[in-house]
């Protein structure tokens, strides 16, 4: 079955139909800015574009970057406030008349994972971290995933947050060197090993590539467990946002 998934983030908001058998996606990701003030009625817009542009009428999932229960924003780190408290399943249903199924992008990125990728067949307690505009966390039990986990708004060296200090987004407006920024990213995860001590580790985002991670990774050799990048890279949350959309168990609720 074939499902069109939308990966919405800080920066970008891409879209590609998947075959939900393999986890590939069908053709390259079409991607458009995300608008500033990311505002529900501006980020609408956008999704009707992108189901436009691939004249979609069936199933979307979309990967969306707050927390979001029964299908409602109840957070906005790095989108407009007016969010929280948005119907987004409803909004983006109305304006494309596709159903929607609507989950946290973390959560989209580490379902993919679990299912296609770096977490295939584990039952133990893996996490995956993304590192992108924020850092975004899904958790992992026997499989299943345990949803809306917020550690990326973890307190985290006095005056931080853990995405405040590690985001990709930091390394990049404070230019740090990978090496100093794979510093960073290891602190965090040994904050995190120690409140969880999950058994595997998985690092999402734009920083999986392996042309990144090869910058980075030794410094992360000191955590205590197993800690690997993403397979499907950044493609993660687009894969996972359309598996979402047709297995009711991961989003949790029938969608609108
Ligand atoms: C948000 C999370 C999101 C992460 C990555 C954080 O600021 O609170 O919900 O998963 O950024 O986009």
């Amino acid at each position: 079955m074939n499902v069109l998934g939308i990966d919405i983030g800080g920066s970008g908001m891409k879209a590609a139909p998947v075959n939900l058998e393999t986890g590939e996606m069908l053709t390259d990701r079409f991607r458009i800015e995300t608008p500033q003030p990311a505002t529900p009625k501006a980020m609408t817009k956008v999704i009707k574009q992108l189901t436009k542009q691939f004249d979609w009428e069936g199933p979307v999932g979309a990967a969306f970057p707050a927390r979001v229960k029964n299908g409602v924003a109840k957070t906005a780190a790095n989108i407009h406030k007016s969010w929280i408290g948005t119907n987004v399943e409803e909004i983006f249903y109305k304006a494309t008349g596709c159903p929607m199924t609507v989950l946290n992008d973390a959560d989209a990125a580490g379902v993919a994972e679990m299912n296609y990728g770096a977490g295939k067949g584990r039952k133990d307690l893996v996490l995956l971290l993304t590192f992108g505009t924020g850092i975004g966390s899904a958790l992992f039990w026997n499989g299943e995933l345990v949803p809306n986990s917020e550690l990326g708004h973890l307190r985290f060296k006095k005056n931080w947050t853990a995405e405040e200090y590690a985001a990709d987004r930091i390394r990049k407006e404070m230019e740090l060197e990978w090496d100093e920024w794979g510093k960073r990213v290891r602190k965090v995860l040994k904050y995190v090993n120690f409140l969880l001590a999950p058994d595997l580790i998985i690092i999402g985002g734009g920083v999986s590539r392996p042309q990144k991670w090869d910058l980075y990774a030794s410094q992360l050799k000191k955590v205590k467990t197993e800690v690997v990048p993403a397979q499907l890279e950044n493609e993660a949350g687009i894969v996972g946002a359309a598996y979402a959309a047709v297995h009711e168990e991961v989003s949790g609720h029938v969608r609108s």
